[in-house]
């Protein structure tokens, strides 16, 4: 991530709820605790947390209303990297710089962990009695972040990578949609709850930041695609060339190399561009865009 006071805060904030909200390695069931906290308390980039955090403080919202929502994004997407890495769908080894969910633990272990997060995720945002939202604010952000979650969301776009796994020619359209399943819908939903949880009101300013975590969202799949191939196991924290070796329809084996990072500027480009219609000060979401076509990990 870019070095910034801001991101360090969110990652310094979502670290320490995450180790206060998660079971404790020695409830019952330990293994499955250990499992969970395993899978979520190893560092990643926190980029949605961010997100909910960048898009909430825009708006005026305080931590009482987006530290829930950030916790509760960064559980749903734990549990969609463990069940992504298992053995029947990209057969990963290696997350975070250390071995995945089902080789320090076991495969039925880390499907329970996965299952158990995605639960966690609710239950905070349902019981939680720190998230300091209205009651219809808070069955919106339940609303959107189950359906972003499900089979018209992160779920859905799952099932059809796996579709076009080992397919020779997927055309354009179905990658994009893919990848605005399986990756855009859970950062469009970061984005959606921080404007949520600040309780704003404003048709235009939705607007616009629906046109930004779209394209925001697509240009860090199609990079993330383009990682896999130009940069290395040691600074990806997971295994370079997975997605070659595993046959999956990515965009530069679609539009080849240059033709992949042209797209990811393009939308980068176009995710700034909704930005500058917004009444207020974006530099925290600005540093995203920026930061998603230049990142190597
Ligand atoms: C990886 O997401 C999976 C994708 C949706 C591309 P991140 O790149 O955000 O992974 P972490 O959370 O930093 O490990
Ligand atoms: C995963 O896409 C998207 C998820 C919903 C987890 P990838 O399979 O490309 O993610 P990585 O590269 O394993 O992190
Ligand atoms: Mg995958
Ligand atoms: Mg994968
Ligand atoms: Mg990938």
């Amino acid at each position: 991530m870019p070095h910034s006071v801001f991101l360090n805060r969110v990652q310094q904030d979502v670290k320490s709820l995450l180790e206060k909200l998660l079971p404790s390695d020695d409830t019952k069931p330990q293994r499955l605790h250990q499992a969970m906290r395993y899978a979520v308390l190893n560092p990643g980039k926190r980029l949605r947390p961010a997100l909910v955090y960048a898009t909430g403080e825009m708006l005026g919202a305080d931590a009482s209303k987006l530290a829930i929502p950030a916790v509760a994004v960064e559980l749903i997407h734990a549990y969609s990297l463990i069940h992504d890495d298992l053995p029947c769908m990209d057969d990963d080894d290696l997350r975070r710089g250390k071995p995945t969910c089902h080789i320090a633990f076991d495969e039925a272990t880390a499907i329970l962990a996965g299952d158990a997060l995605q639960t966690l995720a609710f239950e905070l945002l349902v019981s939680e009695s720190d998230f300091n939202v209205r009651d219809d604010t808070r069955l919106k952000i339940l609303a959107v972040l189950s359906q972003a979650s499900g089979s018209l969301g992160m779920g859905g776009g799952q099932a059809i990578d796996l579709e076009l796994t080992d397919q020779k020619s997927p055309t354009l359209e179905m990658l994009e949609f893919m990848h605005q399943m399986k990756t855009g819908a859970l950062i469009d939903a970061s984005v959606m709850m921080g404007y949520l949880a600040s309780e704003t009101a404003d048709m235009e300013v939705l607007e616009h930041l629906k046109t930004y975590s779209a394209a925001l969202g697509l240009a860090f799949q199609i990079r993330d695609d383009i990682l896999d191939i130009e940069s290395e196991t040691a600074v990806l924290g997971k295994p370079q060339g997975s997605d070659v070796e595993k046959n999956k329809a990515t965009f530069p084996a679609l539009l080849g190399m240059d033709g992949a990072k042209l797209r990811a500027q393009e939308l980068a480009d176009i995710a700034l561009e909704a930005l500058h219609h917004l009444p207020y000060k974006s530099d925290n979401l600005a540093l995203f865009a920026n930061y998603i076509v230049n990142r190597d990990y």
